[in-house]
């Protein structure tokens, strides 16, 4: 079996000028699959909000949601490391309260560490996480559980004020023991400046190439989901159009009585059909 990857592999690769990768999952079989193809981490994104819960935005998803879709994936991961969001109102309240359900996340969800959005405002409960063992990832920019604040899905950190203030949070998150940072669409100059500026690794999205590191919707990278697909996302597969075809042939099929096949089927013994007329 492959070591687990750890927050110190996550150091190291940083040091070595190695990049990490990064994917979401939500239960176990694509767990399981995104595990064997070799990533380093998988995120329980509250992205499964929209893309497997049918919500608009993130804000609905509960504590109990990713507890749920936590344990799931980590059921199917052997090697890499399972980070859980923290979701919507789950760490502004007190710090008590951010370290009880930071503890669910690890205890009942079996994640590996948590991932919270915000900056200096948060890096109080950073430390409070982090303080109970809890390894923390910090989340900046675009940070979609305040899309109602931000006025919609736009990149962020675009003007000189609004960078400066991103580059601010993320030294103080860095400061608070946040063992990462997903810097999500913002200029990809500013993300190398918070890149080269932090010691421990960035993992973008939409936010360039100078990241140590990057991560997208599995979703979204499989085509499998067409709501919406914001202009960082790079499709490697168009499993949306294949999957419908494998369902309307199996419609057709059964609708044909061609399936199932004689190779589908099971067979009683002759004596025994006897027994059963
Ligand atoms: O919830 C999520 O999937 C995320 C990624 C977009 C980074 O936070």
């Amino acid at each position: 079996m492959n070591k687990r990857v750890t927050t110190a592999d996550f150091r190291r690769m940083k040091q070595e000028g190695k990049p990490i990768a990064m994917l979401t999952a939500y239960d176990y079989s694509m767990a399981s699959l995104v595990d064997a193809a070799g990533i380093d981490t998988i995120l329980v994104g509250d992205s499964l909000g929209n893309v497997v819960l049918g919500y608009d935005s993130t804000v609905p998803v509960t504590v109990d949601d990713m507890v749920h879709h936590s344990r799931a994936v980590s059921r199917g991961v052997k090697r890499a490391m399972v980070v859980c969001d923290l979701p919507f109102l789950s760490y502004h309240v007190s710090r008590e309260e951010s370290v009880r359900n930071a503890g669910r996340l690890m205890q009942e969800g079996l994640a590996h560490a948590v991932k919270l959005e915000g900056g200096s405002e948060v890096a109080d409960k950073v430390k409070a996480i982090t303080d109970a063992g809890i390894p923390v990832m910090g989340h900046l920019g675009l940070t979609p559980q305040s899309v109602h604040q931000l006025g919609g899905y736009k990149v962020q950190g675009k003007d000189g004020d609004a960078a400066r203030k991103l580059l601010e949070d993320a030294k103080s998150l860095e400061l608070a023991g946040a063992f990462a940072i997903v810097l999500e669409c913002i200029p990809q100059q500013l993300a190398k400046t918070i890149s080269e500026s932090l010691s421990i690794p960035t993992i973008g999205i939409g936010a360039g190439v100078h990241c140590d590191g990057q991560v997208l919707v599995i979703n979204d990278l499989l085509g499998m989901f067409s709501d919406f697909t914001p202009k960082f996302v790079k499709q490697y597969a168009n499993l949306k159009e294949q999957i419908i075809g494998a369902c309307s042939s199996y419609v057709e099929e059964v609708k044909a009585k061609s399936f199932p096949g004689p190779e589908h089927v099971f067979n009683m013994k002759e004596e025994e059909l006897k027994k059963l007329y």
